[in-house]
């Protein structure tokens, strides 16, 4: 198997991270696992090394703590491996009227899915510059495509990461570094519970995919050099209708979707 070097994965002990973690060691990459969680990270290191020979070391942090990225940072160069790719996976969702929920939680959501991958970008830029072929592989979402209703923190951090990661990708191009954006609508993991969208539980079983089909795309669109993809058939096609039609009626489909099970107070 080809060896790729070594990509740093966050928000990886579980959902849409462990499955990224998993099909870049199936495609040659040593791993390096961040999350929370010690037990799980330990157990998505155990399957990846079987994968890739071995190649799979995991650290914990709490990415909300401000000091976390530039530790984690630290804690991969002090690995004295080959560092040839960052996956900004980490995320949450936070599901309710603007007005509602807490304004503390709020913050927090933007610094997990937008200040912390873009301090990690910035801290590990300089040594994937150094690799021969090197990629970033921004965890965005459909929802990046439109303004909703309920969700108007979260959907604009994923338009956020959407807009830098193809930004970025401009100002990287002739260099070593390829940066894609991953757009996926919904995905069975823990997110939605987080989230607090168990109202939205059946729409995701009937609609959703594993994270498995999610990360093939993602990572054949990466080593493929993509600035974008949307994984999944039924997705491409909605986010090719979006494109198609008035901005007003996409906010209008998409926020009546939501609204029509938030709960009521
Ligand atoms: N699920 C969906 O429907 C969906 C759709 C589109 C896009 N996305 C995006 O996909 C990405 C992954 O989501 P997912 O569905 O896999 O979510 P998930 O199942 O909730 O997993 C989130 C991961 O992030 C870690 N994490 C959460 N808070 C953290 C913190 N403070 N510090 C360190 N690690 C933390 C969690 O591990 P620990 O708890 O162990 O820390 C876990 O490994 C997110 O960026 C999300 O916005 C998800």
């Amino acid at each position: 198997m080809e060896d790729r070097g070594y990509a740093l994965i966050t928000g990886a002990s579980q959902g849409l991270g462990a499955a990224l973690a998993l099909e870049l060691a199936r495609n040659g990459f040593g791993v390096l696992l961040v999350a929370r969680s010690g037990p799980a990270l330990e157990s998505v290191a155990r399957q990846a090394a079987a994968l890739n020979n071995g190649r799979a070391r995991f650290t914990t942090a709490d990415l909300f703590n401000p000091n976390a990225p530039a530790e984690i940072a630290g804690w991969a160069l002090a690995q004295e491996v080959p560092i040839t790719c960052l996956v900004n996976n980490v995320g949450q969702g936070l599901w309710g009227f603007f007005s509602d929920l807490p304004l503390h939680d709020q913050q927090r959501m933007m610094l997990l899915n937008m200040d912390v991958p873009v301090e990690l970008t910035h801290r590990l830029l300089p040594v994937l510059k150094e690799a021969p072929r090197a990629f970033i592989l921004n965890i965005s979402s459909m929802t990046a495509y439109s303004a909703m209703a309920t969700f108007a923190v979260y959907a604009a951090s994923k338009a956020f990461v959407r807009t830098w990661s193809r930004s970025l990708r401009l100002e990287l191009a002739g260099g070593p570094v390829s940066v894609t954006a991953v757009c996926p609508g919904s995905i069975i993991t823990g997110f939605t519970e987080r989230a607090g969208m168990q109202a939205m539980d059946d729409l995701a079983q009937k609609f959703g995919t594993g994270p498995e089909p999610v990360a093939k795309a993602a990572v054949r669109a990466m080593l493929r050099h993509k600035a974008e993809v949307v994984p999944g058939l039924l997705n491409k096609i909605t986010a090719a209708l979006q494109g198609l039609m008035p901005d007003s009626l996409n906010e209008r489909v998409a926020s009546a979707i939501y609204l029509k099970r938030l709960p009521k107070k």
